[in-house]
């Protein structure tokens, strides 16, 4: 039976979300139900709500969430009734070229639940990155559940769902950062705070964060980075190339999605030294760039989606470090809220005070 619950909807471009009941279809074939336990909010939701992703409105916001699976559909082996689960954006099909690389967040073939989530009059909705979980309960694909250690807080799992995977993943597989690197983090939102654990988790050297804004930098080092600098008074890439004996990093993070962020990531590296690109620029933004200096410092320009993980392997992997006190997840939560709290969570993160904002159920 299909069943009504409560949801946080984005009716319109830039109308505040409101909480509207939405009905939940039974899980088709290879769809699940998830009782969402957690859901962390996100920029790209308020991204979603402004219009900035696509125009498929009514949007069913919540991307970033851990729950418990319900129910299953026919053919379903991912997951069982009862199992605890972190979600991701997409199920990935394991056999395009893309997969076969080892590189499935550029899947040729995902999928989302086939099936539609619905408003009372009979609207379907666009869930949020194929999840929609500012709701009691969702549908998806039962491949974008992975099953985790239950004994874990559903606010702290849910996070590996989005930013701290996206942050944490860009350090340890996308920067294939090692132990003694030196890493600079532009950026230390929640993404590149992230990377600041990430960076630490890799055993880094030198961890160097670098933001506009003080308290950001202070909770970068609480979370392990080992030198601080703030770019509005120092020039960033003096500052990273002075506290790597002039070289500069073996790895730079760029965690903001700004012209001049990247053109600073771009120069903080050591010759042949990588830059790892996280932050998302918008349409019209550029950069000019002198090729001899493309060409002659060497190493490598990676762009990094979703951290690169593999959730089958990093979600479980991370919950575990998590649970032996080796992975502060809980620092990232800077508050939990209630479902309709949800609009009051992005002025907050307009004015830049919170690291996450996590509905809790
Ligand atoms: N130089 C350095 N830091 C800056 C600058 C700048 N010019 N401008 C902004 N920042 C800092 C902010 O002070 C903040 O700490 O960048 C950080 C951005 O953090 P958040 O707004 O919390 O964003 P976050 O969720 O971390 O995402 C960062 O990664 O995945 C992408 O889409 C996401 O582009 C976004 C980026
Ligand atoms: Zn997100
Ligand atoms: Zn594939």
């Amino acid at each position: 039976m299909a069943q009504q619950v409560q949801g946080v909807v984005a009716r319109a471009k830039g109308e505040p979300v409101r909480i509207e009941t939405i009905t939940v279809p039974d899980p088709g074939p290879g769809e699940a139900v998830v009782k969402v336990q957690a859901c962390g909010v996100c920029h790209t939701d308020l991204h979603y709500r402004e219009g900035g992703i696509n125009d498929e409105f009514p949007f069913l916001l919540g991307h970033e969430a851990a729950g418990v699976v319900e129910s299953v559909g026919e053919g379903v082996t991912e997951v069982d009734p009862g199992d605890f689960v972190v979600l991701n954006w997409r199920a990935v099909c394991g056999q395009c070229r893309a997969c076969l690389r080892g590189r499935p967040q550029y899947c040729f073939a995902t999928h989302n639940a086939r099936q539609k989530m619905t408003l009372a009059d009979g609207t379907e909705l666009s869930p949020a990155l194929g999840i929609g979980a500012f709701a009691e309960k969702t549908l998806v694909a039962a491949g974008q559940c992975t099953k985790v250690d239950p004994d874990a807080s559903p606010a702290a799992a849910g996070l590996l769902g989005c930013g701290v995977m996206a942050g944490i993943g860009a350090a340890i597989n996308t920067g294939e950062v090692g132990r003694g690197d030196s890493v600079a983090i532009i950026g230390c939102g929640g993404v590149g705070n992230a990377a600041v654990v990430g960076a630490r988790l890799a055993g880094a050297a030198r961890i160097i964060a670098v933001d506009i804004d003080d308290k950001k930098l202070e909770t970068a080092r609480s979370l392990g980075a080992t030198h601080t600098v703030n770019s509005r008074e120092t020039d960033p890439v003096e500052a990273v190339r002075e506290l790597t004996g002039g070289n500069g990093a073996d790895v730079v993070i760029e965690a903001v999605g700004r012209p001049e962020t990247y053109e600073q990531a771009f120069y903080a590296r050591d010759l042949a030294g990588t830059v790892v690109l996280v932050g998302v620029p918008t349409p019209e933004m550029k950069i000019e760039l002198p090729l001899l200096d493309v060409f002659g410092r060497g190493g490598s320009l990676k762009s990094s989606w979703y951290g690169d993980c593999l959730p089958s392997r990093d979600f479980p992997m991370l919950i575990d470090l998590y649970r032996q006190g080796r992975l502060d997840l809980d620092a990232f939560v800077t508050e939990t809220i209630a479902l309709e709290d949800v609009e009051k969570a992005f002025e907050r993160m307009h004015h830049g005070d919170v690291l996450r904002s996590v509905v809790v159920f």
